[in-house]
């Protein structure tokens, strides 16, 4: 079926939606919604069978959804109504959401209903359930209602009338006044609920040192103590703040945008406040990597127990797993280098598998485009950064000793999908999806791509994916040979599943063969090609991307870290319907 997807951006779930589609035959097209005239001309090329807006903030006009069936996808269960769905339902603690697949019509969200589907709601930050179980229930809820459109004789179901027993919950925009943390009086559970109903946008507008900083990200602390509001810690980046019956760790800051002002971005909290922090009582710092080995965690990552870190080591038997998880999947230099040392820590235990990753959200998004932008000389700092990821990539490159796995539980772009293709072998949750190139960012790339890529894909569907620039479902990532596995698991059971599995794999008869095969072919390609020769090639045109004030890339990157709106649909978007 031919199918129009509107979308204010193509973010993560549009990005799913048309990687899902295409999978299963249609034919989808994407248009990003900057105004009603370009729609009614997207329309008018395109001529779809059906328009589906998986993320869409503006409405669709009269003419357009008259003329056309168009689905709507909102993020609540059904009789859920308001812009703000998933914030208020995080804010006030459910365990239990939904999607619902509806017809435009107005008012909003009151049109007939093609599908929903439900979902837990796990203690985790609202763009961490966003790509994870809203998303999966959204596309089973899309798919379903694309199969009854099909059918041409399902009739939906009207909100009103006799067949219509649920109740009109229609809530309103979450302003900051309900989202403001009192830290005098509320407990950790509500600071953190806030926290995450916030997480990632809009964050809480709190205030620090006389100025006015919004929150972003909640962890849940739970030995250190202190007078409520009182910073009592940093660690990676984060600030440790005390509440009335415990502390919560706050990962990044934003500054408010002054009226008038240029846009502000999120930064790791301690790089945020700069040189406010020396103003601060001296911060004990906390290890972030346990050295002795224990048991790898049976829940989820965000567990409401223990101590947040962003990279942590446990160990079942012959199996390491080295967990990391940082805000945004962004990776700065600084916690680059610390994932490499951790990586370092993890070769030094007597395992003969490693998982890296298997965490829920984003497995890894590449080099930190807001710290480079923060910094005083952004070029220096994006070499750097990229010099770091590098060093991390060639260890995991020369790894010959045990076999690496890459455990991808959310979704991977740019540097990010190639740092994971270092490893022997590559797990993804089901539900995934990658990006695996950097040109919309314009950048020729490093992380070894020109030697990992090609090696498991082939030249040509190398070369094919990172020119088109286009993102690719778990599903069609394995038919490629990008991926070995994909994972059938909720987000908060893909940890549990890859334990499983990598046990399997330690205790198989043919580890050790795999081993010693894995050695004699580094060998092999080292002859053919050393990996430092990769690097200084790909390095090369890195350094020209970053230093020459010219190139797109410094405009791009400006322009991804303001999250300064699209004027138009970008034209790798555009008649894309094609399979990969
Ligand atoms: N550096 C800094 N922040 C990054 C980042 C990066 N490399 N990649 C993603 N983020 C942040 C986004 O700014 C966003 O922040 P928010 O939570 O404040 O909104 C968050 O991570 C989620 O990203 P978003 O773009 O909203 O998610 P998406 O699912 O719509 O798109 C990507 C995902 C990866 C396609 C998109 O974020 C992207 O293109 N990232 C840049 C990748 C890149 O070029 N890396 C550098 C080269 S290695």
């Amino acid at each position: 079926m031919r199918i129009l997807l509107v979308a204010s951006a193509f973010n993560s779930l549009t990005q799913r939606v048309f990687v899902e589609l295409r999978d299963r035959g249609h034919r989808p097209a994407v248009h990003l919604m900057v105004g009603d005239e370009p729609l009614r001309e997207a329309v008018r090329q395109h001529r779809p069978e059906l328009i589906v807006a998986p993320m869409l903030k503006a409405a669709v006009p009269r003419d357009v959804w008259s003329a056309y069936t168009c689905l709507i996808v909102h993020p609540g269960p059904l009789g859920d109504r308001g812009p703000s769905a998933l914030d208020w339902a995080i804010h006030e603690g459910a365990d239990r959401w939904g999607v619902t697949v509806l017809q435009a019509d107005e008012p909003m969200d009151a049109g007939d209903v093609w599908a929903h589907a439900e979902c837990d709601l796990p203690r985790v930050g609202k763009s961490d359930l966003y790509r994870g179980e809203i998303a999966d229930a959204a596309l089973r809820a899309v798919l379903l209602a694309v199969r009854r459109f099909a059918s041409g004789t399902y009739v939906p179901r009207p909100q009103h009338g006799p067949g219509w027993d649920v109740p009109d919950h229609t809530r309103p925009y979450l302003d900051q006044r309900v989202r403001r943390i009192d830290w005098a009086l509320d407990p950790t559970a509500t600071v953190l609920r806030k926290l995450r109903a916030a997480d990632s946008q809009p964050g809480v507008l709190d205030q620090l040192f006389g100025a006015e900083w919004y929150l972003h990200g909640g962890h849940p602390e739970s030995e250190l103590l202190g007078k409520p509001g009182e910073l009592l810690a940093t660690r990676a980046g984060a600030l440790c703040r005390a509440t009335v019956d415990g502390a919560v760790w706050i990962p990044q800051l934003r500054p408010r945008r002054r009226p008038g002002g240029p846009a502000t971005f999120k930064l790791p909290a301690t790089l945020a406040l700069g040189d406010l922090l020396p103003l601060l009582p001296e911060l004990p710092p906390l290890p972030s990597l346990p050295t002795a080995p224990r048991r790898p965690a049976a829940a989820d990552q965000h567990q409401e127990q223990g101590s947040w870190t962003d990279i942590d080591y446990q160990e079942a038997g012959p199996v390491g797993f080295l967990r990391f998880s940082f805000p945004g999947g962004a990776m700065s230099t600084e916690q680059c280098r610390r994932l490499l040392e951790a990586y370092r820590h993890a070769l030094t235990r007597p395992t003969s598998v490693l998982v890296l990753g298997g965490g829920r959200d984003f497995f890894s998004n590449g080099i930190h485009l807001n710290v480079i932008e923060a910094a005083a000389d952004p070029a220096a700092e994006s070499w750097a950064n990229i010099s770091a990821m590098d060093d991390l990539v060639s260890q995991l490159l020369i790894t010959t000793d045990r076999l690496v796995v890459s455990a991808v539980g959310g979704n991977a772009a740019a540097g990010g999908a190639m740092l994971a293709l270092a490893a022997d072998e590559i797990w993804c949750r089901e539900g995934v999806v990658l990006n695996p190139h950097y040109r919309l960012m314009g950048l020729h790339g490093s992380e070894y791509w020109t030697y990992t890529l090609p090696r498991r894909v082939g030249a040509a569907a190398a070369e094919r994916l990172t020119r088109r620039a286009l993102p690719v479902s778990s599903a069609s990532a394995q038919q490629l040979g990008l991926v070995d596995r994909v994972i059938p698991a909720a987000p908060g059971e893909f940890g549990r599943e890859v334990a499983r599995f990598a046990a399997l794999l330690a205790a198989g008869p043919g580890l050790q063969g795999r081993i010693a095969a894995k050695k004699l072919g580094r060998e092999r390609d080292e002859a053919i090609k050393p990996l430092d020769a990769y690097r200084t090639e790909e390095l090369a045109l890195m350094r020209h991307n970053f230093f020459d004030p010219d190139e797109p890339y410094h405009a791009l990157r400006s322009a991804f870290v303001r999250k300064q709106p699209v004027r138009a649909t970008p034209p790798h978007l555009t008649g894309v319907g094609e399979p990969n």
